[in-house]
């Protein structure tokens, strides 16, 4: 078999009759830790924050990866030593940050429920920003930074009220969203904040939803974020950076989202053409960063052909793969060692005891007892929100790097599971 890459895929290629991910044979990946386990290239995410990098070149831009995408610590630690900032939405990442390397002054802190500690703990630890979504938040975090004696740094998340055309889970700028204060509660906002002993105003920020494979809704968002820049320095009050969220889209099955590097490009062209060219950027990319780096390696463990459906039950299961289930994403399902034989369709479904639990419909394979498949673009939101359903220890996960891997999050086992727990006796 000649070498061969999937689409979408440039890390991933058939060499031999075997599926590489760069020069790691993933077959012997699972063999030495044991399936599910998922992998992650090196080089395509650095491969995903070039394009960024292209098409920042010149510009004044901290790309802050939002990594609730993939938190483990290897993958932050690499995007700390490539000059990333973070995007975190917790006091758990926030330490992680720290954890792998990463600098508290690049740090913002998005998320609609920071709680009181959370703000103490990050105000102390001097993280460059918090992104404030609602009123309420405000006045809490600027309360707390006073009574610590310090001003916290602050933008406004700002629900512009556009359509990220995604799946409604993941749309986030809408009116009827949690997220982000109504654009016309947006100027009040920033008077009221200016006002505030506690609070420095540094700049303003939105984000629109995830998986998003247009270009205009982000132009959209960029116009009616720059009408709120003008109308709030207009009082007197300086935007020093402008923070436009995450949120591009990967290609999953076919998906034409634009690249990182095109998109920047007519983002660019307005803001200069709208004089906000040289202004301080920011962007929280997650997904885009990370997806499309990483594979899930999962074992055939039985075939069950049936009168209306054929399924091939895996190791994996939606406690490891939550995407199918939670928004019926679709994420190709490749083997690892092709045969020549004639595909049929299948059902390929985890051991969990629900219907819901499944990876791929109408899947045209050719499997058997023990064969070994890979679920692709699993490098975002997968072990990020991976569970213990039904008792299941999460997989580990290797960073593969050219030609070396390094394990860089063993098998959870059953101990770890219990360790918090204990029996009531008596
Ligand atoms: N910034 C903020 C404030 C966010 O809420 C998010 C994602 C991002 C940045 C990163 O967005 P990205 O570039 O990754 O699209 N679990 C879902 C995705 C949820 C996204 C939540 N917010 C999924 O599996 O599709």
């Amino acid at each position: 078999m000649t070498p061969h890459n999937l689409p979408g895929q440039p890390h991933l290629a058939y060499r031999d009759g075997e599926l590489f991910l760069e020069s790691a044979r993933l077959s012997a990946l699972a063999q030495a830790h044991g399936t599910p386990l998922f992998a992650y290239s090196k080089a395509a995410m650095l491969a995903a924050l070039a394009a960024y990098q292209r098409g920042f070149a010149g510009r004044r831009v901290q790309i802050c990866y939002a990594m609730k995408a993939n938190p483990a610590l290897g993958v932050i630690e690499l995007f700390a030593r490539a000059g990333c900032g973070f995007d975190i939405v917790s006091g758990g990442d926030m330490d992680r940050v720290l954890a792998a390397g990463g600098t508290p002054d690049k740090i913002i802190f998005s998320g609609v429920g920071k709680t009181r500690a959370e703000m103490r703990r990050a105000l102390q630890a001097g993280i460059g920003c918090f992104n404030v979504e609602s009123e309420a938040e405000l006045d809490v975090l600027s309360e707390v930074a006073t009574a610590l004696g310090l001003r916290a740094p602050v933008s406004i998340r700002v629900n512009p009220n556009v359509d990220p055309k995604t799946h409604p889970y993941i749309s986030t700028g809408l009116k009827g969203n949690k997220f982000g204060i109504a654009h016309e509660r947006v100027l009040p906002t920033y008077l009221h904040a200016a006002g505030l002993s506690g609070i420095r105003v540094v700049g303003i920020d939105c984000h629109i939803g995830s998986q998003i494979t247009q270009t205009e809704p982000y132009l959209d968002a960029m116009d009616r974020m720059l009408d709120l820049v003008e109308a709030i320095e207009a009082e007197g009050i300086p935007i020093h950076h402008i923070d436009f969220g995450g949120g591009l889209g990967i290609d999953y099955n076919g998906d034409t989202p634009p690249d990182a590097g095109q998109l920047w490009a007519l983002l660019l062209a307005k803001l200069d053409e709208r004089g906000f060219g040289q202004r301080q950027l920011m962007i929280e990319p997650g997904r885009s960063l990370v997806g499309n780096a990483g594979v899930c390696v999962t074992e055939v463990l039985y075939l069950k052909p049936g009168e209306q459906k054929n399924f091939c039950i895996v190791d994996a299961a939606m406690n490891d793969l939550p995407r199918p289930a939670m928004y019926q994403a679709y994420h190709q399902i490749v083997p690892l060692q092709p045969r020549d034989e004639e595909p049929e369709v299948w059902e390929v479904v985890g051991p969990i005891c629900e219907s819901g639990d499944w990876l791929g419909h109408d899947r045209n394979l050719a499997p058997r007892q023990g064969d070994l498949l890979a679920v692709l673009s699993a490098g975002a939101y997968c072990m990020s929100m991976a569970s213990n359903y039904n008792s299941r220890g999460r997989a580990p996960e290797v960073l593969v790097d050219g030609g070396q891997t390094h394990l860089i999050r063993r098998r959870e086992t059953i101990g770890e599971q219990m360790q918090q727990e204990q029996l009531v006796g008596g």
